[in-house]
């Protein structure tokens, strides 16, 4: 079953009914100022870190689901609706909500007046723009009154839901004229603040909740709104929102644009003060005077369409599938650049208080937006590195305001530093830019004892060499990429977390994924040393490479398959030998990758062992069989029902790590399988199962083995963005940016018979058409550029020009 439509032209998904099986959401910002939004207006706004400056309150897994929100009210005779449905829930005589690329528009009509409210921030801006548009198609005049609302949030949302002895205190308010101005804290610590703001003068307002809400009254029903008559309320304390209070009157036939405006405001502390204990508003007036009438916002508007035109014009797909065509132009492009923006920080399942930036998801995020901002991936992956320890280890996470490792999770999960490897070689191969390598990065933020970015990546590199174990093959730490498998860190103590308790002392547990990624990675690191002309560094890494393939020959391979691990007491994880959890996905997928044993058949024989046992509708799960019994030993993975996260759900992450395995075997029929089995677009009918938003993808898809096969949770936030943009676009349609120039080798179906991308790189344009006459999966016969054949399959112009290429495959 479906809840709307995509809508391609526009690049809109139009939900067309408020009671989607989740709240379906969208993101608002692309730099510093940033919201959530669902489908019925939901959401909340920050200021750069969803933990530390959190602007407004929202209320995670409530009853009812999605509650707080940017809401407008509107009381039209006594009958009290909300364009966006919720929170009052009014029947609506019309209701769509069009989420297109960072803006929602969401309309609804209620007797013959129609509310279209359009939600973004602008470009270079610290507000968000509420246009608020109002027809009167009726016959009859229409007087009624518009009440906005939102709640302020007391700046860090830990504090905000906890701290509520001081918190119910602190809450202090400006109002002057149409804008209300939320300065809790502001003559301490402080010197930020907020505001909401209209364009029209008001005729009343509130600022108190108790006031307007009424004490015993729901978000679907406030006393004032339902009475007709705000309070002009004056917030001490307890809990501060903004609402404004119009009468608006409309002749037949007549609309009305409204603009509202929440900002944010960063003073100078000289200038914090406009006279005693009165806020400095000449900032704030400067926001407003760019927004406040209905042309300025269309012209920001404008301006956020064609940033969005400009970035998704670098990959262009034609396939003639119009799903296809539709994730990799659009929405995939545009989750990757959502957890470019957030990480694993705040989403509807992400509550922005726990995670600040992963080390291994924002190295990862960046594959699937470095072609978009190559700038902002540099500095991402400075930002990144500054964190790493002088020993190659790193912070697990950073807080994106202060830019420091966040200490909560501390380190030891040893595939971190390998990532490092992979961002900085896919930026430099995307932009040529070998410069980043002498930039001067600090250790832990500590710029005196800064070293090259370089030394930073020989650290990571060498970080693994210097944590082998007794296999010779790579110590897990407190846990590699999956999170649950705390082969060092379990304990029976229900107080302990599985991830943070320390390290077993001396823990020798090793990991077959970090062994695969480090082939992998190992492998990138010297073709990037020989680059540089570093030969003999990359001669001596070789050989840690050479060694560890033959580890993994020798002490990872299970008969069928991959091995996953040797676990605290050297016993074998995922083997035929276990009762459960016999074979894991991971190990399959960075082996196979790393194309371990491929001469001797191994690959093929892991990758089969994968379809004949994780395979299943749905997509590919974690492991199999799934643990139905605790395993102690194993840390979390096992705490998990079956079939649910890292315990056999379809973990969507590590997907793209098949398929690309796949394409090393030359089986794009295969691969291109995998792909569609997860692909949002592909589930859009089955979107009362999945559940999810149908434009990006989930986390996680519950396995064949838990209660509800299919079911999706943690949309969004997520590692499968990037991972399966890079498996379509760089592997399967086979467009890899290379040192020397872009790389063309696809891996399809044989029935195919041809695609064609549009692919910028490096200021040149590619029109590339590839043709499949031959009907094959793989191989290129010949390269086509300007009418010239030319030699390998790596196009090297780069003049910046325009360039037809043509691919013949077979
Ligand atoms: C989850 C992981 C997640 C981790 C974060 C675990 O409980 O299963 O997917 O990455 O927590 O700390
Ligand atoms: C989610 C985390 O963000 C990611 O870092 C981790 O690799 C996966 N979970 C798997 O556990």
């Amino acid at each position: 079953m479906k809840f709307g439509f995509f809508d391609d032209a526009n690049r809109e998904y139009v939900i067309t009914t408020p009671e989607t099986p989740f709240p379906w959401i969208n993101y608002l910002g692309n730099e510093d100022f940033f919201s959530l939004v669902s489908n019925t207006a939901g959401g909340y706004s920050f200021y750069k870190d969803a933990k530390f400056r959190r602007l407004t309150r929202y209320r995670y897994n409530n009853v009812p689901m999605d509650n707080g929100g940017r809401y407008f009210y509107i009381n039209d005779g006594g009958t009290v609706w909300s364009p966006g449905w919720k929170p009052v829930k009014t029947p609506l005589d019309k209701y769509e909500c069009r989420h297109g690329m960072s803006y929602t528009r969401i309309t609804g009509e209620k007797n013959g007046l129609e509310a279209e409210t359009l939600f973004f921030v602008p470009l270079k801006s610290w507000c968000e723009v509420q246009k608020v548009k109002l027809t009167n198609h009726t016959n009859e005049k229409k007087q009624f009154k518009l009440f906005s609302f939102m709640e302020w949030c007391l700046w860090n949302a830990e504090d905000d839901q906890n701290n509520l002895q001081r918190n119910l205190n602190t809450g202090e308010v400006e109002i002057a004229d149409s804008t209300i101005y939320h300065k809790t804290e502001y003559k301490e610590r402080r010197n930020h603040y907020a505001f909401y703001h209209v364009n029209a003068p008001v005729q009343g307002y509130d600022t108190d909740r108790e006031s307007f809400v009424g004490l015993y009254n729901e978000f679907s029903g406030p006393k004032a709104v339902l009475e007709g008559r705000p309070t002009n309320s004056h917030a001490h304390g307890w809990s501060p929102i903004a609402s404004h209070y119009l009468e608006i009157e409309l002749a037949p036939g007549e609309s009305k644009e409204l603009v509202f405006l929440l900002g944010y405001i960063e003073n100078k502390e000289e200038e914090k003060w406009e006279a005693k204990n009165i806020i400095n508003k000449k900032p704030a007036k400067a926001v407003i005077d760019q927004f406040d009438t209905p042309a300025k916002v269309n012209k920001a508007f404008e301006e956020l369409r064609a940033y969005w035109d400009d970035l998704l014009g670098n990959f262009v797909l034609d396939s003639g599938d119009e799903k296809l065509d539709r994730m990799v132009n659009i929405w995939n492009q545009y989750q990757c650049m959502v957890t470019f923006n957030m990480s694993r920080s705040a989403s509807f399942f992400e509550v922005g208080i726990g995670r600040g930036m992963g080390f291994r998801d924002s190295n990862q995020d960046l594959i699937g937006f470095v072609h978009q901002i190559p700038e902002r991936a540099r500095e991402r992956i400075i930002d990144i590195a500054s964190t790493q320890f002088q020993d190659g280890g790193a912070y697990h996470q950073y807080q994106p305001l202060t830019k420091r490792g966040n200490d909560a999770i501390g380190g030891n999960f040893n595939d971190d530093p390998l990532w490092l490897i992979l961002s900085t070689t896919e930026y430099i191969k995307e932009t040529g830019d070998f410069s980043i390598l002498d930039e001067k990065v600090p250790f832990d933020n500590d710029m005196s004892v800064a070293k090259s970015h370089f030394e930073h990546l020989k650290l990571s590199f060498y970080h693994v060499v210097n944590n082998l174990g007794p296999h010779g093959l790579p110590l897990i730490g407190r846990a590699d990429w999956n999170d649950c498998l705390n082969l060092n860190c379990f304990s029976k103590d229900p107080n302990e977390s599985f991830q943070t308790t320390e390290n077993k002392s001396g823990g020798t547990a090793e990991s077959l994924m970090i062994a695969g990624l480090f082939v992998v990675y190992g492998r990138e690191y010297i073709k990037l040393c020989r680059q540089i002309g570093i030969e003999k560094e990359a001669d001596e890494a070789q050989k840690h490479v050479d060694n560890m393939v033959e580890a993994i020959k020798k002490h990872g391979w299970d008969g069928n398959w991959y091995l996953r691990a040797y676990d605290f007491f050297g016993n074998k994880v995922g083997s035929n030998e276990n009762e459960e959890g016999k074979i894991f996905i991971e190990s399959q997928g960075w082996c196979s990758m790393a194309e371990v044993g491929k001469e001797e058949g191994m690959v093929e024989k892991a990758l089969d062992s994968v379809k004949e046992r994780l395979d299943c509708e749905y997509g590919i799960v974690l492991n199999n069989p799934a643990f139905t019994k605790y395993v102690v030993e194993y840390g979390e993975i096992s705490t998990y029902p079956a079939g649910y996260k890292e315990n056999a759900g379809i973990f969507c992450h590590n997907n793209p790590w098949i398929m690309i395995g796949e394409t090393s075997l030359g089986r794009g029929e295969r691969a291109l399988e995998y792909y569609k089995k997860i692909c949002p677009a592909y589930l859009e009918d089955i979107s009362d199962l999945h559940r999810t938003e149908p434009y990006v993808y989930a986390q996680m898809i519950a396995g064949k083995d838990a209660f509800k096969p299919g079911e999706a949770k943690n949309s969004w936030l997520t590692g499968t963005a990037a991972w399966n943009y890079y498996a379509i676009t760089r592997h399967i349609l086979g467009i890899q940016p290379d040192y020397d120039g872009l790389r063309i080798d696809p891996c399809i179906p044989g029935e195919w018979s041809g695609f064609s991308v549009k692919r910028k790189f490096r200021g040149t344009t590619f029109n590339i058409k590839i043709v499949n006459k031959a009907a094959v999966s793989k191989g290129v016969k010949k390269i086509v550029v300007d009418g010239q054949e030319i030699e390998g399959n790596i196009v090297k112009v780069l003049d910046g020009g325009d360039h037809q290429v043509i691919v013949e495959m077979g």
